[in-house]
């Protein structure tokens, strides 16, 4: 049984055969409306989202499958009128695979264990892999020669750096993190293990920004942190702004994988600037899930 739910659970060729995918199926799409005929996909989101529902919504009935939103309340996805195992093993009977988005990653991980339904990580407190593996798909339509970028994040130690270093310990591409000293300071045992050659930490986002072809940010507080008021204040100067750009290689792109808090991790103009590669973004996520899709669907 084949799950979709961290970015280091995988080898670098099989992220190879879902990237190659998921251009095949960008370039041409009618070759695959037929994919996931007789398919059914469950949808489990117990925080916000949009796009994630978007991009699995429509890109599971372009490849000719079905889809059900299931709200974790309504069938007892919650553990109070029967254990979440239990709920699994019936929906494995009526649909075929299951992306779940939560607050609580083991969760995810043991549901996995079970191996009775395909399982894909629609972003966790965690990690959130689709989003990264849409990322690189942006990165490598940006950038011919992928493999001599830098890439600058700057902001929070949350789930979607945490599936960007994942990919660069596949792919080693050079990382420069910019993350608050407290920040760095409460996970540092964590980034040290994470830590190679190409993956370097700073305070400073201009000593960061040189030489950067992409500058990378989310927002500040992700949804379900309950540390807003305290974290706020760490990230003076954090802001990607039109300095911080041209500090930056002359073509530097800009990436979020929204939605952004306009006027604190970014400025208006770089968002909506056209530096900005946020829509092609957002829209390569339908890509990447049909991929995923095949990918765990596939005997
Ligand atoms: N980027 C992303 O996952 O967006 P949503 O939270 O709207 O799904
Ligand atoms: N880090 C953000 C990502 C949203 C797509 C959050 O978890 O809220």
């Amino acid at each position: 049984m084949k799950h979709f739910i961290d970015i280091n659970n995988f080898k670098k060729k099989e992220i190879d055969e879902i990237i190659t995918l998921a251009k095949k199926i960008k370039k041409n799409p009618k070759k695959y409306s037929l994919s996931c005929k007789n398919k059914t996909l469950g949808l489990i989101f117990e925080k916000q989202s949009l796009r994630t529902r978007l991009s699995f919504n429509v890109g599971m009935q372009k490849l000719g499958g079905s889809v059900l939103e299931l709200y974790s309340k309504d069938i007892g996805f919650d553990n109070k009128r029967e254990k979440a195992e239990d709920v699994l093993n019936v929906l494995s009977q009526f649909i075929d695979c299951i992306m779940i988005r939560n607050n609580d990653h083991k969760k995810l991980v043991q549901l996995s264990k079970q191996k009775v339904l395909p399982i894909i990580n629609g972003l966790t407190d965690f990690s959130h892999p689709c989003q990264i593996l849409g990322d690189f798909l942006t990165l490598q339509e940006n950038f011919k020669n992928f493999n001599n970028i830098q890439i600058m994040w700057i902001g929070d130690y949350n789930n979607v750096l945490r599936s960007l270093i994942h990919l660069q310990n596949i792919y080693n591409f050079k990382l420069n993190i910019v993350v608050p000293r407290q920040i760095f300071k409460n996970n540092k045992k964590e980034f040290l293990k994470l830590k190679n050659k190409n993956l370097s930490y700073f305070s400073d986002p201009i000593l960061a920004s040189k030489n950067s072809h992409c500058i990378m940010t989310d927002v500040w507080v992700s949804m379900g942190d309950k540390n807003t008021n305290t974290k706020i204040k760490y990230f003076k100067n954090f802001t990607v702004n039109k300095k911080l750009m041209d500090n930056a290689l002359k073509n530097v792109i800009f990436m979020h994988c929204l939605p952004a808090k306009r006027g604190q991790e970014v400025t208006s103009d770089i968002l909506d600037g056209k530096n900005s590669v946020v829509l092609q973004q957002a829209k390569n996520r339908m890509y990447i899930q049909q991929a995923i899709l095949i990918y765990v669907l596939k005997k």
